[in-house]
C-alpha cells in the first residue's frame, strides 16, 4: 500500500528467529533498550516486533484476545507505551485462519474485532501467519484483515506471511506493504541463498508501499560465518528487503554491529526509488547483481561468489547500463576506490561479496562536479 507507511522497506527487530516462543515483556523491554543504545535506532531501525506465542491458549468470554500474563504480565498496551517513549514502533503477530503456527486463537471469523483491539493497544505493525487455513483463499483473507485494519484509522504496517502461497506478489501492494515469498529462513548459508534466489524471481513486483519479503535476517545468530553474514545483509539490501534483524541486540559482536549498522548498504536498501536489485551475470557461481539508484546513472553492484574459494568477479559497465567512466565506492571497506572505464574486478571471498555504487562520472551533466557520496546518505 503506498500510503508513506512503507516507502522504503520496514526496517526493526524481532524475536523469532532468536527466541521462538521464549519471550516476555522484560525480553521485549532490554531488547528496545538495546536498539537505541547500539545505535541500531540510529541507523535506521524502528519496529520492535512480538511474532507468535505472545496470546493465552483461548479467548476471553467477550471473545477478545488475551496476552500471557506469565509472560505479558502487564499486557501488551504497556509495552506500546514503553516502546513509544523510547520513538520506536511495536509490531504484534496473528494468523490469519483459525489458530497461529504455534496453536494461539488466529484472526479468522474475528478480523475487526482483533484489529480493533489492536489500534486501541497502539500497535504500528502487525505480521500475519498462515497456518490453519485449510480452505482459505489467501487474498481473499487477507483482503479482509485489510479492511479491517483500515476500518480502525490506525497507521499500521501489514506485513503477510503466506509463504508465497497464493502468489502475494500479484495483489499484494494494493492490500499490505510487505509479503512474505518464501519458507522460513534457517541460519545456514544454504537456506539464506534459497530464499534470495526465490525472492528474486518476483522482482518486478516490488516498490515503495509494497516489498518482497524473503524473511527476516539471521546476522548474529551463529550459524553463518562473519563473511557469510556480510553477503546475507548485502543480498537483503540489494533486494529492497525488509531490514527486521532477529538477533539478541543486548548482546552484538563488533561483527554483527559493524554488519547491521553498516549505512553505505543500508542506503541502498533504502533508496528512494525502491527497484528491487536482479542479476545481470553468472559465470559458474560467480554472478553480478545489480540495483538502479535515485542518484542520476548511479547503480549499487554486488559481486557475489557463491563458491567456497576466492576468485575474481568482473562487472562490466554495459551489464549495469552505464558507460564510459565511472567511480567506485566500495560499501564494506567505505572507501572510494577510484574511477575506472568499462568494466571494474575484484577478488571475492568464498560464499563474500564485494558491494559497490558505481556512478558514471560526467552524466550529471554541464561540467557540475560529481559528488561520489551524495547517494549513500539515508534518506
Ligand atoms: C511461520 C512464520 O513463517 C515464521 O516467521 C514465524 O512467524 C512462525 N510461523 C511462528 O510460528
Amino acid at each position: 500500500i503506498n500510503n508513506g507507511l512503507a516507502s522504503t522497506p520496514p526496517m526493526g527487530w524481532n524475536d523469532w528467529n532468536k527466541y521462538g516462543c521464549s519471550i516476555s515483556d522484560s525480553l521485549v523491554r532490554k531488547q528496545a533498550d538495546a536498539m537505541v543504545s547500539s545505535g541500531m535506532q540510529a541507523a535506521g531501525y524502528k519496529y520492535i516486533n512480538i511474532d507468535d506465542c505472545w496470546e493465552t491458549s483461548s479467548r476471553d468470554s467477550s471473545g477478545n484476545l488475551v496476552a500471557d500474563p506469565n509472560k505479558f504480565p502487564n499486557g501488551i498496551k504497556a509495552v506500546a507505551d514503553y516502546v513509544h517513549s523510547k520513538g520506536l514502533k511495536l509490531g504484534i503477530y496473528n494468523d490469519a485462519g483459525t489458530k497461529t503456527c504455534a496453536g494461539y486463537p488466529g484472526m479468522y471469523g474475528h478480523e475487526q474485532q482483533d484489529a480493533n483491539q489492536y489500534a486501541s493497544w497502539g500497535i504500528d505493525y502487525i505480521k500475519v501467519d498462515w497456518c490453519n487455513t485449510s480452505g482459505l483463499n489467501a487474498q481473499t483473507q487477507y483482503t479482509n484483515i485489510h479492511n479491517a485494519l483500515a476500518n480502525t484509522g490506525r497507521a499500521i504496517v501489514f506485513s503477510l506471511c503466506s509463504w508465497g502461497q497464493g502468489s502475494p506478489w500479484l495483489w499484494g501492494a494494493s492490500i499490505a506493504h510487505l509479503w512474505r515469498t518464501t519458507g522460513d529462513i534457517s541460519d545456514n548459508w544454504s537456506s539464506m541463498i534459497n530464499n534470495f534466489d526465490s525472492n528474486s524471481a518476483h522482482a518486478s513486483y516490488a516498490g515503495p508501499g509494497g516489498w518482497n519479503d524473503p524473511d527476516m535476517l539471521e546476522v548474529g545468530n551463529g550459524g553463518m560465518s562473519a563473511t557469510e553474514y556480510q553477503t546475507h545483509f548485502s543480498l537483503w539490501a540489494i533486494s529492497a528487503a525488509p531490514l527486521i534483524t532477529g538477533t539478541d541486540l543486548t548482546n552484538m559482536s563488533a561483527s554483527t554491529k559493524s554488519i547491521l549498522t553498516n549505512s553505505d548498504v543500508i542506503a541502498v536498501d533504502q533508496d528512494a526509488l525502491g527497484i528491487q536489485g536482479t542479476k545481470v551475470s553468472d559465470s559458474n557461481g560467480l554472478q553480478v547483481w545489480s540495483k538502479k539508484l535515485q542518484s542520476t546513472n548511479t547503480v549499487a553492484v554486488v559481486l557475489l561468489n557463491r563458491n567456497s574459494s576466492a576468485s575474481n568477479i568482473t562487472v562490466n559497465w554495459s551489464s549495469v547500463g552505464l558507460s564510459g567512466s565511472a567511480s567506485v565506492r566500495d560499501l564494506w571497506s567505505h572507501s572510494n576506490v577510484g574511477t575506472f572505464s568499462n568494466s571494474y574486478t575484484a577478488n571475492v571471498a568464498g560464499h563474500g561479496v564485494v558491494m559497490l555504487t558505481i556512478a558514471a562520472s560526467g552524466s550529471t551533466g554541464g561540467g557540475g562536479s560529481f559528488d561520489p557520496n551524495a547517494h549513500y546518505k539515508l534518506v
